[in-house]
């Protein structure tokens, strides 16, 4: 078994997105500037935004972080957005989900320009994925892709199973593991919560990609020898005996699916690390207008 190293390959990419950045400044050129609006103080979506701005910093980003009040009205929030999207310096937004209950996401979605849309959720950005068009694809399901790619897992003709239909993970995953290049070209099976006799499917799964929200949801009998297993679940479970009080497990049972897989992600240090680094990675290419300005990003 071979662990699938998300802090290793997270880590890789931020030091070539920093290189980048140096010769970017090197020739004077344009730096790239990323904008996270977070609602509300909801402690858990602090800690992502924090992470995520500390993570610009890391690479040479410029970033302008904006908190506002739960109480903001709708409007707000609009003319916020819009100020972004018409600031030419700015190069990508991220509006942190979940946002207060007065305000739709669905309409916040959507008003963010598909251009500057880095995590990749507006309407456009999802249906270019879905055509094979240049897109921004969203954080987890790019980070599961370059995982595969760094370590040259083949896929293709291979059995592809997915486990969750979530708009942001289980879907997209389930688009990119078919389409017609590397990583892809793979027979994809999509499992969710009304699928009968889930085990008959994982249990056939050369790659399992495990996206079902349960805290050690999968055990070895529903693995094949040697699967490859991508685990997007985290979970806090009560440990008395950590100084915390927590431990940190996913949708699978690590020790007895890594004794019977031939690649695993681990949790934590696994595919949860990848997605700042898809982050980044779109708000370069954003700078660099690549994905809607240059065909043949999917090849
Ligand atoms: N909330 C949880 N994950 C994400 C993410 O990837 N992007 C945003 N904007 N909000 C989130």
């Amino acid at each position: 078994m071979q662990l699938l190293d998300g802090k290793k390959i997270s880590e890789e990419i931020l030091s070539e997105i920093s290189d980048e950045v140096k010769h970017i400044a090197a020739r004077g050129g344009k730096i790239p500037h990323l904008a996270a609006i977070i609602v509300g103080n909801d402690g858990a979506s602090e800690t992502y935004v924090n992470n995520k701005i500390k993570s610009c910093e890391r690479v040479g980003f410029r970033s302008t972080h904006i908190k506002l009040d739960a109480n903001i009205s709708e409007e707000e929030l609009v003319q916020e957005i819009e100020s972004i999207n018409n600031n030419p310096d700015i190069d990508g937004l991220i509006v942190q989900l979940p946002l207060p209950q007065h305000i739709s996401t669905e309409k916040i979605t959507q008003l963010i320009r598909p251009e500057k849309d880095v995590d990749g959720f507006h309407p456009v950005n999802v249906g270019r994925l879905a055509l094979g068009l240049p897109a921004y694809i969203s954080a987890t399901p790019n980070g599961i892709i370059e995982m595969l790619r760094r370590y040259k897992i083949p896929t293709e003709g291979k059995h592809c199973v997915v486990l969750g239909r979530s708009n942001i993970v289980g879907s997209p995953i389930s688009i990119l593991m078919a389409k017609n290049s590397y990583p892809g070209n793979c027979t994809v099976t999509l499992c969710h919560s009304k699928t009968q006799n889930l085990s008959e499917f994982t249990q056939q799964a050369d790659i399992l990609i495990v996206a079902i929200g349960k805290a050690e949801f999968i055990g070895a009998d529903m693995v094949k020898k040697g699967a490859v297993v991508i685990d997007v679940g985290i979970h806090r479970i009560p440990d008395d005996s950590r100084k915390n009080g927590y431990r940190l497990v996913g949708d699978v049972k690590f020790e007895e699916v890594a004794s019977k897989a031939s690649y695993i992600t681990p949790v934590p240090g696994g595919v949860g690390l990848m997605t700042i680094a898809s982050l980044l990675t779109n708000t370069l290419k954003a700078s660099k207008k690549e994905v809607y300005f240059k065909p043949g990003f999917f090849s």
